[in-house]
């Protein structure tokens, strides 16, 4: 046979197998012959054939003609419709990653159920062959996760990946759309959201808005209030100083056209602040090095107008680059961020976006809210301005006396001085320094120890004077793994309580006005879910113009916040159901228990609380908090149904 004639005889088979369904039966469907711009990946783009670098597909020394190359986090979500019978692939780590820590994990869902899961594969191991049988299945999720250390270098590659087909093409499609809880919006009636219990030492400025939610205009009202404190009725702001050593219940009452409410405050003049976890917001992740004296007045103004304010939510944070960076630092561009580190008495110098502090920290007090600020106990900050090494005793002084009520020490380029990143006393040196520091001024100030969990810190977070202490890293750098994280945190459950609370970092990427944001709806829930029973800060760290209805819904309920502020400050323990699901049980002072079931899985799984999990016995009354409804009396279990990296957030009270 000549080539010509051969060749035509083949470029007519391909037309009518592709052309008539009936003759595709048994047929081969490449991956990569599906729509591949529906994956969603942590980095680059999807590549057919290559590898995401572009590369030949290759795997410990294999190279492969056809397949995907991807990188993790990657999902590709596809129609099967039952026309698929089988899929089959060679999986690994590209071979350009040779040299890095990269590690990813494969898994193959249908319908539901983890088909397959290849372990934790690393660069330069050898392709692993996957065979799954997928009769009658009518989608699937292929998925590349990092296996622990993060998304970095993860490329993946699916060499050699094709269906056998019996039916319907498999067909890539979108993501499911996941459904949004309508949490309902607050009352117009008046409900004070303050927490029970609050911390305060003797004789030092106070300031504290009574956060109430409910239509305005408002009157608010304080029964025996100490002497020394005086309440402004309109606006529910309280002012003057500390009373002496001492506890002293309030009544708050809050009333509109709509009706009234009122709850008791317990003030504890004593050593101790921060007796349920601080909340508020932070500019980091909305400003980074963008930071202005305006836009932190407008977060103020911002914090009240949203409803925020009235959920609870009272730091207004300055984070890094509101000081000068050095005059001729080549990093930092902006000329108005530069200049002399110090004034000719060495007190640190604040850059040309921030010309008055203490007017800015008057502005925040003016809304009944508290001022916080950061600095390094190195020579620089993270973002190369100047840090607090060696003028310690002055920086505390001045920022007490600006007016800030919250410093978070960030180690960053301590790490050049401390002499090792792994001994206990190095690690504990600035922050013993810095807790001794702020313990004598004349303000209260709540001191968050940022050094990313170094030396265990929550072991010793409190003991040097902290208040709160990061956990782990950024969260921006690791979204994907804030589950993970949150398990973690729940392991040291111990330390966490009232005036020292574990910190896994801000929330940030939230909302559903920017897409793609970092985190799903679901994710969202699950964050502010997770933070809550974990008992830990609650700061929103990102532009406040970011927000919409939905952010607001998922940061202002109000039963979700009570869990958080729960005077008794528990954190949750965790129960693990198998691969997936995760129960996060947190003791409340009422005798009550708050859980939620957490699906770390990739697609809707049905989860059972047992009450033998929970430590429960006899009939319970079940709350959804989301959606704020009773959900009724239940005997020994609660099930439900959660989607993707979903969290059904309940509370149990015994039926008496
Ligand atoms: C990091 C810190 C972040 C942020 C940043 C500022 O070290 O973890 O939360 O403060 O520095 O440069």
């Amino acid at each position: 046979m000549n080539k010509h004639f051969t060749s035509s005889i083949a470029f007519v088979l391909f037309a009518v197998l592709t052309a008539s369904p009936s003759l595709r039966a048994g047929g081969i469907v490449p991956l990569g012959s599906l729509d591949l711009s529906k994956i969603k990946q942590g980095w680059g783009a999807p590549k057919i054939d290559k590898s995401v670098m572009d590369g030949p597909l290759t795997i410990g020394g294999k190279t492969f003609a056809c397949g995907v190359g991807t990188h993790a986090e990657s999902r590709l979500y596809i129609k099967l419709d039952g026309g698929s019978s089988r899929f089959t692939a060679k999986i690994g780590v590209d071979d350009n990653r040779k040299d890095f820590p990269a590690s990813v994990e494969f898994r193959v869902y249908a319908d539901g159920r983890m088909l397959y899961k290849s372990g934790p594969m690393k660069p330069g191991d050898e392709a692993k062959a996957v065979d799954v049988d997928l009769r009658g299945a009518k989608n699937m999720l292929l998925f590349v996760g990092s296996a622990g250390n993060g998304v970095d270098h993860d490329h993946a590659d699916w060499a050699d990946a094709q269906f056998t087909v019996a039916g319907a093409k498999p067909q890539a499609v979108a993501p499911p759309a996941e459904v949004l809880i309508l949490t309902p919006q607050p009352s117009p009636q008046p409900r004070i959201n303050s927490p029970a219990v609050y911390g305060c030492r003797p004789g030092n400025p106070f300031i504290y808005r009574i956060p109430t939610s409910g239509k305005r205009p408002m009157t608010f009202a304080a029964d025996n209030l100490p002497a020394g404190l005086n309440l402004d009725a309109k606006n529910g702001i309280i002012t003057g100083v500390n009373p002496p050593r001492g506890e002293y219940v309030v009544t708050f009452r809050a009333a509109n056209d709509l009706g009234s409410c009122e709850k008791k405050f317990k003030i504890v003049s004593g050593d101790r602040l921060a007796l349920t976890p601080p909340m508020g917001w932070n500019d980091w992740y909305g400003y980074f090095d963008g930071v202005t004296d305006r836009l932190m007045r407008e977060a103020a103004d911002k914090l009240v107008e949203s409803g925020l304010a009235d959920a609870g939510y009272q730091y207004v944070g300055i984070d890094d680059c509101w000081m000068n960076a050095p005059a001729d630092s080549q990093h930092v561009k902006d000329p108005l961020r530069r200049g002399p580190l110090r004034d000719a008495d060495g007190n640190i110098m604040p850059n040309k976006h921030f010309p008055d502090m203490k007017a800015l920290t008057d502005y925040i007090h003016a809304h009944g809210l508290k001022a916080a600020i950061y600095t390094s106990p190195g020579p620089m900050t993270c973002a190369g301005y100047g840090g607090s090494y060696q003028h310690e005793e002055r920086d505390a002084r001045q920022f007490a006396d600006w007016g800030f009520d919250l410093l978070k020490y960030d180690w960053c380029h301590y790490s050049k001085i401390a002499k090792s990143e792994t001994d206990l006393d190095e690690l504990k040196k600035p922050y013993i320094l810095m807790g001794n520091i702020l313990k004598k001024q004349k303000r209260d100030i709540v001191f968050n120890i940022c050094q990313y969990g170094m030396g265990n810190v929550w072991e010793w977070g409190a003991e040097v004077g902290g208040h709160s202490w990061r956990t782990s890293g950024d969260l921006i750098h690791e979204p994907e793994r804030f589950i993970d994280i949150a398990i973690k945190n729940a392991a040291i459950a111990k330390y966490n309580g009232p005036g020292g609370w574990n910190d896994p970092d801000f929330f940030l990427h939230m909302g559903i006005k920017e897409e793609p944001g970092l985190f799903t709806p679901n994710e969202q829930y699950t964050l502010v879910s997770l933070w809550s029973l974990l008992a830990v800060p609650l700061v929103y760290g990102d532009g406040l113009h970011k927000i919409d209805d939905f952010l607001l819904s998922v940061l202002c309920n109000s039963e979700v916040i009570e869990i958080d502020q729960d005077p008794l400050g528990k954190c949750a323990r965790t129960v693990l159901l198998g691969e997936e699901a995760v129960l996060f049980v947190k003791d409340m002072e009422d005798g009550s228990k708050a859980v939620g079931l957490c699906n770390r899985g990739e697609m809707e799984i049905e989860i059972a609380a047992k009450w033998s999990d929970l430590g429960l016995a006899g009939k319970q009354r079940v709350r959804d908090l989301w959606r704020q409804k009773d959900l009724g009396e239940f005997s020994d279990s609660f099930t439900a149904k959660v989607g993707r990296h979903g969290t059904f957030l309940i509370r149990l009270w015994p039926v008496k």
